[in-house]
Parts: structure tokens; sequence; C-alpha cells
């Protein structure tokens, strides 16, 4: 049985897909940054700092920051010694054979298709503001899920639907194109920064912790810091992304390690500034709004750096979603390659070159659940998702540790089995604070990972094709 088999390490054996290697150390770096600052700081801060932290949601954003810490180093060894084999699915293969493999592979499925939703709601509050600047609002029920007392979230089901044609023509994520609008996204970061450290009020920084670090809410969910923490964490989700384009990179195994520590690092330090600045110029209380940056400022009558803001956010929403929606198939296709899902997912159409029915499939349903689901449901259930892959990859370091002891590793986590366990321990507490309903919904979703492996994947995987 090859359920505990793991794929060959060396990249040559398996991973090498062909593809052109471009990518530079600096590249990969602005392409994680690219990922990573989205609707987490720009939308989400402001749900955490006014429901579950307060002015405290800066020190969510050092936890959630040090867990990503801990499966950062645990992926940059692991990038280091497997090369050109990214993303945690191909790490897990490597290391902890198929069954794990796949399950990290259907996790990850989830992590980019909800997280893509995700940040399509993001958007869709941030537009809404732009449109409500130029006096032409949409109505609360089209901008709204049906549990929020509104019809359906249009704005976030039709940017979906956009990015689906774009990739379907065949948009090339150039170095240069993605380095732009991270360009415009750090100017954005620059101007609310350069503008809020002139109105920081300090007594809006009191009470700092009003919601304690940890306890349970009205709705019986659980509040504070740590729970602030877990739902913040979604604004790091994305370095994990470099790991995926560890097949175009010039020289993986020194470049993908820089690329994700770089990104994570510059993201940390942004984060914490922003979110402390926001609490220090409007009160906690008034940012649970859909656009709570531009709020801000708003709220403090620069109506000007407001505009300017929501427009920035606008555009580097979009390369957000085009990232995380751009992995999302690319998951697709290695899982495909490897048997463990059917052929029809890795097809490529033949003009187009691009794999046609995987995108128009993920769009429609991506779409669906950003127009009927609210965000905060979205991030939770993407942050259990990811939580569960970083666990994975950490656990993989100390074990393939142990089963291949002589594998050249360039990057070592340092004061080994220490950081990897870290990475479990803390990540397992973001994970358990986070609502009951989420870890129902992931547990669904896992035992219908487990139905499709026992009854497609076990039989079809080219490792039980290739078995004696
Ligand atoms: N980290 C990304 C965001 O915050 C997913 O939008």
């Amino acid at each position: 049985m090859q359920l505990f088999r793991t794929k060959p390490s060396s990249p040559d054996d398996y991973c090498n897909s062909g593809l052109r290697r471009e990518l530079s150390a600096f590249d990969l770096t602005l392409l994680g940054i690219g990922a990573i600052i989205g609707t987490g700081i720009f939308v989400l801060t402001g749900i955490a700092a006014a429901t579950l932290s307060g002015p405290a949601v800066v020190l969510s954003f050092v936890v959630s920051g040090l867990a990503c810490a801990f499966a950062a180093l645990a992926y940059a060894e692991l990038a280091a010694s497997l090369g050109g084999c990214g993303s945690a699915y191909g790490y897990s293969y490597a290391a902890l054979g198929e069954l794990l493999a796949w399950m990290v592979g259907w996790i990850l499925i989830l992590e980019y298709g909800v997280a893509t939703a995700a940040v399509a709601n993001g958007w869709s509050g941030y537009f809404n503001n732009a449109l409500t600047a130029i006096g032409l609002p949409l109505p609360y029920s089209l901008t709204h899920a049906p549990t929020q007392g509104g019809l359906i979230n249009l704005p976030a089901a039709g940017i979906v639907i956009a990015l689906a044609i774009l990739l379907i023509i065949g948009v090339r994520q150039s170095s240069q194109f993605n380095a732009a609008l991270v360009f415009i996204k750090l100017l954005t970061i620059a101007v609310f920064i350069g503008v809020a450290v002139f109105h920081v009020n300090p007594d809006l920084w009191s009470p700092f912790m009003p919601f304690g670090w940890s306890g349970v809410g009205p709705e019986g969910k659980p509040i504070g810091v740590l729970a602030g923490a877990a739902i913040v964490f979604f604004a790091y989700i994305g370095f994990d992304a470099v790991s995926t384009a560890a097949e175009e990179t010039k020289n993986p195994q020194r470049d993908v390690p820089i690329g994700i520590l770089a990104s994570l690092a510059i993201c940390t330090v942004i984060y914490i500034v922003v979110s402390g600045l926001l609490t220090g110029i409007v009160s906690y209380k008034e940012l649970n709004v859909s656009s709570p940056v531009a709020h801000a400022l708003q709220l403090l009558g620069i109506n000007w750096a407001s505009g300017l803001v929501a427009t920035g956010v606008i555009a580097g929403l979009t390369t957000v979603m085009l990232v995380l929606y751009y992995g999302l198939t690319r998951i697709f296709f290695a899982m495909s390659r490897d048997g463990l899902l059917p052929p029809f997912f890795g097809e490529v159409h033949a003009q187009r070159q691009t794999p046609v029915r995987v995108i128009v499939l993920c769009g429609l349903l991506i779409a669906a659940i950003a127009g009927f689901v609210p965000l905060g449901d979205l991030a939770e259930l993407t942050n259990i998702g990811t939580l569960a892959a970083f666990v994975f990859v950490c656990i993989g370091v100390i074990v393939l540790r142990a089963r291949q002891p002589e594998l050249r590793r360039p990057f070592k986590c340092a004061w080994h089995p220490v950081i990897p366990v870290l990475g479990v321990l803390s990540c397992g507490l973001l994970m358990a604070n986070l609502p009951l309903i989420t870890w129902q919904r992931f547990g669904v979703w896992l035992l219908i990972g487990l139905a499709v492996y026992f009854a497609y994947s076990m039989h079809n995987s080219r490792l039980a094709r290739a078995a004696p």
C-alpha cells in the first residue's frame, strides 16, 4: 500500500515541471508581499479590534506573527532541502506519505478557494465605499450576505467572475506587473501612516485590552487577544504561496527561504505599525465596518487621504485574489499530475494554454461562496485550514530529519526540534481559539476529503500505478 509511501525527495525525480527558472529572491519577496497584504490588514483589523481585542489588536498581530515565523522557518528548511518541489502539499508528499499529502492538498484547496472568496468580500467593502464617495452607493441588500440581512454580496461575486475571465484569457503574472501593484499597495500604507501619525490620541489606547487575553463572548464564541490573533492570522496568509513558485525560481534552495522570511518580516512590521495607529486615531468601537482604514480617515475629516487609500486598497486586493486563485489552480494541477485527482483538473485548453475548465468550475463556486457567506465566517474557515497545513509542514521538518538525516539542507531551523515544535504548539493554540462552528465545518471538509481519497485517489495515484 502506498498510503504512507513518500515521493523521492530529489526535485529532479518528480517535481521538475520544465517551467522557466526566472525569479530571484527579490522577485519572490515582492510576490510574497503582493500575496500577503490585503483584507487581513485593511478589513479584519477593524473587525478584530472592535469585537475581539480592542486596541490590543496590535498584540494579536504579534502573536499570530510569531506562529507564522515558526511555520515560515519550517517552510524555509523544506524549501531549501526539497528545492523545486514547492507548496505544503509537495513537502508533505516527500516527508509524510501520500495519505497526509492528499489531506494537506485537500486543505490547501479549501484555503486558497475560501480565502479568494474572503478577499472578494473585503474588496466589495472598499468598492462600495468608493461608489458611495461618488454618490452611487449600492443598496445594503446587494452588498451583504443573507445571514447579515442582505440578499447577495454582488460586487464580491462579480469580481470573482471578472478574475475568472482574466485568468482564462491568460493573464501572465509578470513580476514587473506584480512589482507595480506592490508599490501602489505600499504607497497606500505609507500615505495612511504619514497622515495617521499626526493624529494619534494616546487616550484611545486605553483601555488597552477591554476583552482580556482570552474569554467567551456573548454568543459563546471565543473573544480576547488570542481570538483576535486567530482571526488576524488571515493577514499573514500568502507567504506560503512563495513556495508554490519554487519551480520557476533560479536558485530555489537559496531564494525561496529568503523570499518567505523577508516578505513575512516586512509585513509583520507594517501590520504592527498600521494596527497600532488605527486604534490610536479613532476609538476601536468605531472600526466594525467593511472598510475601516478609509473609514477612520473619513472620521478624521481627511477625505483626500481616505479616497486615495480606498483606491489603493481596491488595486491591492485584486492582486491578492489573483495570486490565491492562481495558486488554487496550481494545487489542482499538482494533485492531478500525481494522479490523486482526475486528469480533468490538469487539462490545459489547447488554444488558450490555460486550465479553462478548472478556472470556470472554481470561479462559479467561489463567486457563489463570496456572494452568500459573510467575511468573518470565510476568514475563520481559511485560517483553520491554513493553520492545519502549517502544523503539517512543521511535523514534516521533524519527520524528514529523522527519515533522511543525510539530505543536504542549505537552510536549517536552529535548535532542532524546538522551532517546529513551537510552530505546532502556536498554530494549535490559534486553532483552539477559533469558534466551534468553524471546527465543525472543517471536520466535514476533512471527512469528504478522506472519502474521495479512499474512493478514487488511492487507486489512481501515480505511486499506486508505479508500484510493483
Ligand atoms: N493575507 C491575505 C489578505 O490579508 C490573504 O488578504
